[in-house]
């Protein structure tokens, strides 16, 4: 059966076996990858435009786009400005890997000497997007640029500290069976020296198919209770897998054990409602300029409130390795550390 017709199923998760081909891990990992390898270059049009123009910003999460590479680009010219030339990236479910040739350019022009970037995810068709996609990139001098087929709820190679910037961003962590979480989140925070930045979609963001245009949808239904998503496709594809919505509060106890959290927001509470969809947002209300900014306006003012943000359809969380006096007093004195928080 090839990934486009396949009709795929979601097992979860605590008792996940090892590698045995029908154990419930291979079924959760198979689920999740033909979703995205089933829609190949689709996604990447869908997710980040023309994938030619990686800073054109255009897509359906152009706004949340902007705001997210503003911050990255925030990071890597600071450790830049310091004195560094050398910089190592980690992309976890990279996708086709536009958020790191974008790291890896941006790292490149702005001197680093030595750039080493991987990404990795369980989709191989997203991972050989993602290699076509790096060429001239990966032959840029000291650019060390892999992507490869992994799964994130397994240990990372990366030695402890060694990452400057870690991303795991659009609903990656939706995808991860609850009970490999903490151990996720322990890793992430075992190879990151600099910052760490995850998207995930949030309790009242509105529906979505997530490898395909809504536009492609004909059935979509979301079982919170459960934490499943089932749809099928206009073209006949059905798929049903894991798929965990955040809130806020729930996003910062999974990684406030092990970094210090910089900031978490909402991202594209207002923006997203009109983004062109024949069905939800009709035509008329396609967003102009002048609209477009007082959105952005009110996108700021409401991004971090807390009877506003889990109404984002993404929350945006920026967190660092808490300083070594801060972990020696948590180590000694949790309480007391836990209250300086
Ligand atoms: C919505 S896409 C986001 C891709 C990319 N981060 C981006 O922002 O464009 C979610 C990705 O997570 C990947 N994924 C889901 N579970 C994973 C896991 N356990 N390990 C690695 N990747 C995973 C999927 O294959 C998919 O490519």
């Amino acid at each position: 059966m090839s990934p486009r017709d396949a009709t795929v199923s979601v097992m979860d998760s605590s008792a996940e076996g090892a590698g045995h081909p029908s154990s419930p891990r291979r079924e959760r990992v198979d689920a999740i990858a033909a979703v995205y390898n089933a829609a190949g270059d689709d996604y990447i049009a869908y997710a980040d435009g023309d994938p030619t123009r990686p800073f054109a910003f255009e897509g359906t999460h152009a706004h949340a786009d902007r705001l997210i590479w503003r911050l990255l680009d925030e990071k890597l010219t600071a450790l830049r400005a310091s004195g560094v030339r050398e910089v190592r990236l980690l992309d976890a479910g990279c996708g086709p890997g536009t958020w790191l040739r974008r790291l890896v350019a941006r790292a490149h022009a702005l001197g680093f000497t030595v750039v080493s970037a991987r990404g990795f995810d369980l989709a191989q068709a997203q991972i050989q997007r993602a290699r076509l996609l790096a060429g001239n990139l990966s032959r840029l001098p000291g650019v060390d640029l892999t992507f490869d087929v992994a799964d994130l709820t397994s240990p990372l190679p990366e030695p402890d500290g060694c990452v400057d910037i870690a991303l795991c961003l659009y609903s990656v962590l939706s995808h991860l069976p609850d009970a490999s979480l903490p151990s996720v989140a322990s890793e992430l925070a075992r190879v990151t020296s600099g910052h760490f930045v995850a998207a995930v979609r949030s309790i009242g963001s509105p529906p979505s198919a997530l490898a395909d245009p809504m536009e492609n949808v004909r059935r979509i239904e979301r079982d919170h209770a459960s934490d499943l998503c089932e749809i099928e496709l206009c073209d006949g594809r059905q798929a049903a897998f894991r798929f965990h919505l955040f809130g806020a509060a729930e996003l910062r106890d999974l990684f406030a054990d092990h970094f210090d959290i910089e900031d978490l927001r909402a991202l594209d509470l207002f923006h997203r409602r009109f983004t062109p969809d024949p069905r939800w947002s009709p035509p008329s209300l396609a967003i102009e300029r002048t609209m477009s900014m007082e959105l952005a306006r009110l996108e700021e003012a409401y991004a971090r409130h807390p009877a506003f943000i889990d109404h984002a359809s993404h929350l945006l969380l920026v967190a660092r390795p808490p300083s070594a006096a801060a972990a020696a007093l948590s180590r000694l004195a949790p309480r007391f550390a836990e209250s300086m928080r």
